[in-house]
C-alpha cells in the first residue's frame, strides 16, 4: 500500500460535524453586515509580494518571517495573502473605485501565515474582514466596534474584553518612536534577542513582547498616548465617548501597537481569556495612510478582521452546537420493484417540495438494517416504499422518534400526506445526540 499523504501542519479540514457551527457563524455575520450596509467583495488569494511588503511593512513579523512566497512560472514573486486589507485596498485602486467615493466592504476567506501552529493559531486560517473606506471617523470607528458587540450577542459569545488605543499620526508616532528608542537604548542590557532586533526596525513592537523578563522594562517605558497630536487625541476622546454612550465597556491599553505597520490613530482588539482560542479573536484599526502609500488617492479608512476558527471554538466550547444537517425523511426501500421505483417517486416528491430534506436508503440492506440507519439519521419520519404497498398505489409512513404506529397514504397524494404527517409531529428540533 502506498504511504499516506498528510495534511500540511497548521492547515485544517473543516469536517461535516463542525460545518453547522461555521455556517451559523457565517449566516449571522452575513445578515448583520448587510443590516449595517456592508457589501461583499472577493479578491484573489494570491497577490504580488510587493503589495504586502509595502502595505504591511518590511520589518513586521508577518512580512519578515511568515509569508508563503514563491516564484511563479512567469518569474514573478507572488504571495498567498496573509490578510485581506492590502488586497482590498489594491482592488479599490486598480478598479478606479476611489475618486472621493465611500465604500463599506467585507470579505471572508482563508489567510496564510507561517506561524508556529498551536490551539487557535494556524497557518491557514479564515477571517471575516470589514473595511470602511472614505470615512474619517471617529463615528465609523465606533460603529464598527458596536457591530462587533452586537455580533457577539447574536452568537452567544460572552466574556470578551475590548482593548483600545490610538497610535496617532505618522508624525506624532515618529516623535514617540525616537523617545522609545532612546529609552530602550538606555536599558540595552535588559533587552532580549528579539527586542534587540526590533530596536532597529520596529521598536514599537517591543511593547508587544510576551517575555516575562521584559515586562518591568516595558511597564516603565514612555507611553504613546502621552505623545499624541491634538487632533488624534480629540479623535480618540470622541470615540471613547461614543462607546460610553452606548454602554460598550473598553480598556485603554497604551501598549497595544498591532503587528501590521499601516495603522494610524484608532487600534483595537477583542480579547478572550478562554484557553480554546488565542487571545485576540478580532482586531483592527484605522489606516488613513495606506491607500496613498499604495499609489491611490489619499483616503481615510478603518477596518478589522475576525478569526473564524477562534470565534467558532468559543461558540462551541459552551456545548450548544447548532444542529447538523438532519433529514426530514428517511426512505426505506423494500423489494426489487420498489428499489427500481424509489428514486423516481422521491424525485417527484423533491419537485413538489423542494425544501424537504430527504435521505434515500442507498446500497440495500434488510428492513431492520434500514430502520437502524433511519434512526441514526435523526429523521423524524420514515417513508416505506415496499413492493406490496406500491402494487396497491400506496406508501407507508412511520414516525421514528415517537411510538405512534405506521400509517398509509395514496402514492398520488404523497406530498400532501408527508406534509400532514410532519405537521402532526410538531416542529423539527436539534439533532439527537449521536
Ligand atoms: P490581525 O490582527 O493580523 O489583523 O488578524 C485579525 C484576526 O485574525 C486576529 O484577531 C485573529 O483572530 C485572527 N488570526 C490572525 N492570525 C491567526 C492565525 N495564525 N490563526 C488563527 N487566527 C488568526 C489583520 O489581519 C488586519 N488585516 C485586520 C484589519 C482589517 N485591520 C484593518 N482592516
Amino acid at each position: 500500500m502506498a504511504g499516506q499523504i498528510q495534511a500540511i501542519r497548521g492547515m485544517n479540514d473543516v469536517l461535516p460535524e463542525q460545518i453547522g457551527a461555521w455556517q451559523h457563524f457565517e449566516s449571522c455575520a452575513r445578515e448583520l453586515l448587510a443590516a449595517y450596509g456592508y457589501e461583499e467583495i472577493r479578491v484573489p488569494i494570491v497577490e504580488h509580494t510587493e503589495l504586502f511588503k509595502r502595505a504591511i511593512g518590511e520589518h513586521t513579523d508577518v512580512v519578515g518571517k511568515e509569508m508563503y512566497t514563491f516564484t511563479d512560472r512567469g518569474g514573478d514573486s507572488l504571495t498567498l495573502r496573509p490578510e485581506a486589507t492590502a488586497g482590498i485596498a489594491r482592488a479599490l485602486i486598480s478598479n478606479g473605485m476611489l475618486r472621493g467615493a465611500r465604500h463599506k466592504l467585507w470579505c471572508i476567506g482563508p489567510m496564510f501565515r507561517h506561524e508556529a501552529p498551536q490551539a487557535g493559531r494556524y497557518r491557514q486560517f479564515w477571517q471575516v474582514d470589514l473595511e470602511a473606506v472614505g470615512f474619517p471617523g471617529p463615528d465609523v470607528d465606533a460603529e464598527l466596534i458596536m457591530l462587533c458587540a452586537r455580533l457577539w450577542r447574536l452568537l452567544g459569545i460572552s466574556g470578551l474584553k475590548l482593548e483600545l488605543n490610538s497610535l496617532g499620526t505618522p508624525e506624532s508616532r515618529r516623535v514617540y518612536r525616537e523617545r522609545l528608542v532612546e529609552y530602550f537604548r538606555g536599558h540595552a542590557a535588559q533587552l532580549d534577542a528579539d527586542s534587540q532586533r526590533r530596536l532597529a526596525g520596529n521598536p514599537l513592537r517591543i511593547l508587544d513582547s510576551k517575555n516575562p523578563a521584559m515586562q518591568e522594562l516595558i511597564r516603565n517605558a514612555p507611553v504613546l498616548t502621552e505623545h499624541l497630536d491634538p487632533e488624534s487625541r480629540a479623535h480618540f476622546e470622541q470615540l471613547c465617548a461614543m462607546l460610553e454612550s452606548v454602554g460598550i465597556r473598553y480598556e485603554v491599553n497604551p501598549r497595544l501597537v498591532r503587528g501590521l505597520d499601516y495603522y494610524t490613530r484608532t487600534v483595537f482588539e477583542w480579547i478572550t481569556q478562554s484557553a480554546v482560542a488565542q487571545n485576540a479573536v478580532c482586531s483592527g484599526g484605522r489606516y488613513d495612510g495606506l491607500i496613498a502609500q499604495l499609489g491611490g488617492e489619499a483616503t481615510p479608512a478603518v477596518g478589522f478582521a475576525m478569526g473564524v476558527e477562534r470565534l467558532v471554538s468559543l461558540m462551541t466550547s459552551g456545548g450548544q452546537l447548532p444542529a447538523a444537517a438532519v433529514p426530514d425523511l428517511y426512505v426505506v426501500v423494500a423489494g426489487e420493484q420498489a428499489a427500481a421505483r424509489a428514486l423516481q417517486v422521491v424525485e417527484q416528491l423533491r419537485d413538489a417540495r423542494p425544501g424537504l430534506r430527504i435521505e434515500v436508503n442507498m446500497g440495500g440492506g434488510n428492513f431492520k438494517a434500514q430502520f437502524r440507519r433511519a434512526d441514526r439519521s435523526g429523521a423524524r419520519l420514515a417513508l416505506i416504499l415496499g413492493d406490496e404497498e406500491l402494487a396497491r398505489g400506496a406508501v407507508a409512513m412511520k414516525p421514528l422518534r415517537e411510538q405512534s404506529g405506521q400509517s398509509e397514504c395514496p402514492l398520488g397524494q404523497l406530498a400532501a400526506g408527508v406534509d400532514a404527517a410532519l405537521a402532526a409531529l410538531g416542529p423539527a428540533d436539534a439533532a439527537p445526540a449521536p
